[in-house]
């Protein structure tokens, strides 16, 4: 394996000390941690739970990257379609065990684990997405997803929205199956939309950290076989811009990539090649910094004046990285 950029000398000794120092350093508060001078690590997958042996080929990518690189990643950020095609058991499931529990063991990954649902979430299983509010609910486990939308910090680095983009316009409608039946599909309420839009504007009105995440499944803009989300284009990316939100991280699209837009201050990242099968960009006229349709994941290195975003594959090479700026700027690193 290609040992990690980050892995330089002075961090490899920096590691070990802290190892040697007792791993009760890893349990410290992340805001001691980031006084300290240390990075804040997120490892970051999205559309994974397919249960095909890619899925099994990026987690065991993930865990030889961090292995190499001493890297305790604080949160396993998940950006949705978490468990496709059938479920049977729901709550009782095996596939909690096999597809998230033991697939990124918390000996590598402590957690928490904060979750968003996808549209496979809501519709490869009737009432997936309640099972999957129901699983964090009962607690014992990393899964975190305390509400279809709710807000986590990173130490006092970091104020993270997470948020559901199955708008009725994007996720919702009926659809007609092979066979001809018509399906009505399962998605957030007109009722749950504006209420989810209300407690975003007063999130992004409220003190936040020095930087701001906002994390959801669908993309604001993508280069890739879904395209732009209108429907967000319209709604979401004002509140973005006008709240200065540095980084937009989703899913949907197969691929990995890296979009600034001409005026915009955030970047938009999407992670997407988590295991379900990875699929060619498409929009081949938009300039993008980065997007490759690859099996892979995202790491997150976080401290108090940037965020570096990092494209792995699925065999721990890094293929994209830059860094983003408390001012909004942005850098290849
Ligand atoms: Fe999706």
């Amino acid at each position: 394996m290609t040992p990690a950029p980050f892995f330089t000398r002075r961090r490899l000794l920096k590691t070990v000390f802290c190892s040697s120092a007792a791993l009760s350093l890893n349990l410290r508060p992340q805001a001691v941690k980031a006084a300290a001078g240390e990075d804040l690590h997120l490892m970051m997958i999205g559309d994974f739970g397919s249960m095909e042996p890619s899925q099994e080929a990026v987690a065991k990518g993930m865990q030889k990257y961090l292995k190499a690189s001493g890297a305790k990643p604080e949160w396993l950020l998940l950006v949705g379609d978490n468990f496709y095609k059938p479920m049977p058991g729901g709550l009782k499931s095996e596939r909690w065990k096999t597809g998230f529990e033991d697939m990124y063991p918390a000996s590598v990954f402590p957690g928490p684990c904060p979750a968003v649902l996808g549209n496979h979430d809501y519709h490869d299983n009737k009432g997936g997405e309640q099972v999957q509010l129901a699983y964090a609910k009962q607690g014992g486990t990393r899964w975190t997803m305390p509400a279809k939308w709710y807000r986590m910090e990173l130490g006092k680095l970091v104020t993270f929205l997470f948020i559901d983009t199955n708008l009725r316009s994007i996720s919702g409608g009926t659809i007609t199956a092979k066979d001809g039946t018509k399906i009505e599909r399962n998605s957030l309420t007109a009722d749950e939309e504006a209420a989810q839009w209300t407690w975003l504007k007063d999130e992004l009105a409220k003190p936040r950290a020095p930087f701001t995440v906002v994390v959801g499944h669908h993309p604001v803009y993508s280069n890739g076989q879904h395209g732009d989300s209108k429907e967000l284009v319209k709604t979401l990316a004002p509140m973005l811009q006008q709240a200065g939100v540095h980084l937009y991280l989703c899913g949907h699209d197969h691929d990995l990539q890296h979009l600034e837009l001409e005026g915009l201050k955030t970047s938009f990242v999407l992670s997407g090649g988590g295991g379900a099968r990875v699929r060619d960009l498409t929009n081949k006229d938009r300039k993008m910094p980065f997007g490759t349709a690859v099996y892979g994941f995202s790491h997150l290195e976080v401290n108090a004046e940037r965020i570096i975003v990092r494209h792995m594959d699925a065999n721990a090479k890094q293929i994209h990285a830059f860094e983003k700026k408390l001012d909004h700027s942005w850098a290849a690193v």
